[in-house]
């Protein structure tokens, strides 16, 4: 996870100016152009200093108004009128006054090919987590595998849609978020076995690889959190201890005896590879690959264990 906020799709915001501004446009009753509207809640998303304003105002009316984002640049006629129109002010005091992430305004966020729904219950997926997936992707047919730390369940989905044959499981400390993770299974018609558990311990089954995305900001970390992390997110999912290493550890501790695990991928913060290396080296998986996320930060380390 980056300590900033991920923006409204995971896409770069456009590069247009603003035609014009319209801070009039999401404040009446009537019915606005669509064009004009979002100018308004450009003006007052970036007032309230939020990194991707225009994406962001694009995201949310085209969510009010049930339309593609290509519809609302393309359709001159199109109107923000009736019901939209309280529902888009609505969206748009959330973002900018509040600052809440975009993903739970609309309630649904992209990873890999799959749409998940989501709410608070959950730590938003981050595209740089996809790494983990990628990681399954390498696992021999039939595998055993944990998504241990799942939250919404995103890692576990998205293997269970690429790749069926894999046994897949996925187990969180949180009862909120493993119930989102289960919703999310039932609607995508994906198989997957859910368990509650801290980390390894009262979770039934042998696994063949165990990947995570578990908390890992640095408790001194708190103040550089943007705000719609630290406000929105739950606090459960993103802190662990002094160093960030507080799950990570003990975890290792209790994969070392686990002759079933052949394979330990781990989503860690920056600047901490080489320690989780350490850690997974003295745990018993000595065959070390770190693999990067698009800002080049290393971003998942795997292990295997030795012969
Ligand atoms: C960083 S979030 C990752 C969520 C999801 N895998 C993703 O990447 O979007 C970490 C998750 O770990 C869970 N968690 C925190 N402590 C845990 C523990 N001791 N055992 C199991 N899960 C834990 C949190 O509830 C949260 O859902």
């Amino acid at each position: 996870m980056t300590l900033a906020p991920v923006s409204g799709q995971g896409e770069p915001p456009p590069s247009r100016a603003p035609r014009r501004s319209a801070p009039a446009a999401v404040g009446g009753a009537w019915a606005n152009s669509a064009r004009d509207a979002l100018e308004g809640a450009v003006t007052a998303i970036a007032a309230a200093g939020a990194p991707t304003p225009r994406l962001d105002a694009e995201v949310l009316l085209a969510h009010v108004l049930g339309v593609s984002r290509a519809r609302l640049l393309s359709d001159r006629d199109l109107a923000v009128a009736g019901p939209a129109v309280r529902a888009f002010q609505d969206a748009v005091r959330r973002r900018s006054l509040e600052r809440e992430p975009v993903a739970y305004i609309v309630g649904t966020r992209g990873f890999r090919d799959l749409e998940l729904a989501l709410d608070r219950r959950a730590l938003i997926p981050r595209p740089e987590t996809e790494l983990l997936v990628e990681v399954g992707l390498l696992l021999p047919r039939g595998a055993r595998v944990l998504d241990l730390c799942t939250g919404s369940g995103a890692v576990a989905l998205a293997l269970a849609h690429e790749r069926p044959d894999l046994e897949l499981s996925g187990s969180d400390i949180s009862n909120a978020a493993l119930a989102l993770a289960r919703e999310n299974a039932e609607r995508l018609g994906l198989r997957v076995r859910w368990q509650h558990a801290d980390l390894l311990t009262g979770l039934a089954g042998e696994f063949d690889a165990v990947l995570s995305n578990p908390p890992y900001v640095a408790e001194g970390e708190r103040e550089q959190l943007a705000p719609e992390i630290l406000r929105h997110e739950p606090p459960e999912a993103l802190f662990a201890g002094p160093d960030g290493l507080a799950l990570i550890r003990p975890l290792l501790a209790q994969l070392a005896p686990r002759s079933d695990v052949s394979t330990v991928a781990l989503e860690v913060g920056s600047g901490q590879a080489a320690a989780v290396g350490e850690l997974m080296r003295a745990a018993g998986f000595p065959a070390l690959e770190v693999r990067r996320d698009l800002a080049g930060i290393e971003r998942v380390v795997v292990g295997e264990r030795g012969g």
